[in-house]
């Protein structure tokens, strides 16, 4: 079978755009900045040698989905072309290849983030799914009309949502953790917000806006020593890509992430939570593969994981995403912690420097997502000047739009940073900005 081997690089990778910098007027490189950061990870992704609007791409849209390396697309490929057949029910030699590699890669996957027992793995979609998941299933059985859910105010509409239509369903209230005005949460007013009716604290580990990391294992420590009935969920979305995660550290019920910004597949994502407790829940879905026998006047349900995957998964993604862990665990987190930040902290310095750029979460230790807004420029002209620079960035409210409301902005700039980013994306950023204000302004 022909693998995906890495084609030649398309795109000039001269120091263009560094020139393009120093040469703007007003623009000097900052002073402390003298060495190029270089990734020896970007020709691993094919998608990178090719030219967006004829320049070279600069992809600054990582929090939104990375891009897959060889190794994952070969093995989405190998999934369908070595022995592709459905799992779990096949007697015949390729159904159980199938199976064995399927179920590998959850254990993978529980390796990957601590959890010890790969019968807490769930796959599901994505993230959205794994959260909507636990709200449907463990908060539909446990949560009554009264019972206060504590959320923040920075989350994803899909640590939002999910809990609005409960309140819907069964009337919970919702209360929210404020922000500080450097993008952290006023975790100072968590213990007045807890009582006997708080059943559940779901917060993200790490802003998709401002890079906020949030202190989690402290959060739930402190939570379960006051009010160890309370639950709490993760949202680890943006967290397991820049860091290792670890579930008996963290010590959270429910723990959920997405495959595709993992440099992953598409479709694939994950719900964690301790045995007992998904053992404890009800289905969400009815279907093939999730029962222990049905007849026709009633149904009884296998155990997790198998309850709460009901139908055909997505096999090959599920397999992919073990792989994408591998391509991780290759590097390693020191070096891909080091390497964003690194690029993180230049590319603060050099938005420093460019006018009317504001910034949003100014935490020191936050990941390698940056929001900001240029004076006088719309967010969206400045996202079309970089698109015809080669400038891969998100704009808009990133599915935050509490936190928008809290910020006083309707929109923000984000460039978020993996892996295969290096100087000359920066550089090709900061000189899409002076392009855009001159236009703009
Ligand atoms: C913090 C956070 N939570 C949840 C999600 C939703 O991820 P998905 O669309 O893969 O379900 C995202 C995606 O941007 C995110 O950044």
């Amino acid at each position: 079978m022909p693998s995906l081997m890495p084609s030649q690089q398309r795109c000039s990778t001269e120091n263009f755009w560094m020139d393009q910098i120093m040469n703007a007027p007003g623009m000097k490189p900052h002073p402390t900045i003298s060495t190029r950061i270089t990734s020896r990870w970007r020709s691993d992704f094919p998608a990178l040698a090719n030219p967006m609007n004829g320049k070279r791409l600069a992809f600054l849209d990582s929090g939104a989905s990375a891009q897959k390396p060889y190794s994952v697309l070969n093995a989405l490929q190998n999934a369908y072309c070595a022995h592709y057949a459905n799992i779990h029910r096949g007697l015949y030699e390729f159904s159980q290849r199938q199976t064995a590699d399927f179920e590998a890669a959850r254990e993978k996957v529980a390796q990957f983030i601590g959890a010890g027992d790969a019968r807490s793995i769930i796959f599901t979609r994505n993230s959205t799914e794994a959260i909507n998941l636990a709200a449907q299933s463990w908060g539909r059985q446990y949560l009554q009309a009264g019972d206060e859910v504590i959320l923040t105010v920075m989350e994803h509409h899909a640590n939002l949502v999910p809990w609005h239509i409960l309140k819907t369903q069964i009337g919970i209230e919702i209360k929210y953790i404020p922000l500080r005005e450097n993008g952290e949460l006023d975790l100072e007013v968590l213990p007045q917000m807890l009582s006997a009716r708080t059943k559940l604290l779901a917060m993200t580990h790490v802003s998709n806006v401002l890079g906020t990391v949030n202190p989690v294992r402290e959060v739930i420590a402190q939570v379960k020593h006051s009010h160890p009935h309370v639950k709490i969920l993760i949202d680890g979305s943006q967290a397991v890509v820049h860091s290792q995660v670890n579930m008996r550290e963290i010590g959270a019920d429910f723990y959920a992430f997405t495959g595709h910004k993992l440099y992953g597949p598409t479709g694939i994502g994950v719900l964690y939570a301790p045995y007992e407790i998904l053992d404890s829940m009800p289905p969400w879905q009815g279907g093939g593969d999730m029962i222990d026998r049905v007849r026709l006047d009633g149904v009884s349900f296998a155990p997790p994981p198998a309850r709460f995957e009901a139908g055909t998964p997505a096999i090959a993604e599920a397999i992919a995403l073990g792989t994408a862990i591998d391509y991780i665990g290759t590097i390693g987190y020191a070096k891909i912690g080091a390497h964003e930040q690194a690029l993180r902290d230049e590319l603060l310095q050099k938005l420093e420097q460019v006018e009317g750029v504001k910034l949003y979460g100014t935490q020191p230790q936050k990941a390698a997502i940056v929001s900001f807004t240029m004076e006088g420029c719309p967010a969206a002209d400045v996202a079309m000047i970089l698109d015809q620079s080669g400038v891969a960035v998100r704009v808009g409210h990133h599915c935050c739009q509490p936190l928008m409301q809290c910020l006083g902005v309707e929109h923000t700039i984000r460039a978020s940073i993996g892996l295969y980013n290096d100087s000359e994306d920066i550089d090709q950023l900061i000189a899409g900005l002076i392009k855009a204000r001159k236009l703009l302004i």
